[in-house]
């Protein structure tokens, strides 16, 4: 992720300058990082500089932001350890963790087990 600057369109042509939004930090592959408060989080990450989100199961190939309407999961990452949610349609709250996803991902802290 970049840290000298953030990718993002503050002063638009036509539709003016971006409205100022209150900052949150989240956890992103264990580095913290600011966000605007309910953007999705892949524009977060997006505007940070991160651009692959998640390695595929069978081939273990890098996806990222493909739809940015949560249609087609390439986006998919494990949110405060819950796998395969859609960050293009996911809203940034305070003190998410966030983390590539490799394959199908896996419940942190959770477990399936019976007894
Ligand atoms: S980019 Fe397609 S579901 Fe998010």
């Amino acid at each position: 992720m970049r840290k000298d600057k953030e990718l993002r369109v503050n002063e638009h042509p036509i539709l003016g300058s971006a409205e100022e939004r209150p900052r949150v930090k989240i956890k992103v592959d264990d580095q913290w990082m600011e966000a605007i408060e309910g953007e999705p989080v892949a524009a977060a990450l997006m505007a940070s500089g991160k651009m692959v989100f998640r390695y595929t199961t069978r081939l273990n190939e890098p996806r990222g932001v493909f739809c940015a309407i949560g249609r087609c999961t390439d986006c998919m990452m494990t949110v405060d350890g819950i796998p395969n949610v859609r960050t293009c349609i996911t809203p940034v709250r305070e003190g998410m963790v966030i983390l590539t996803q490799r394959g199908e991902g896996r419940w942190e802290g959770i477990s399936f087990e019976k007894g």
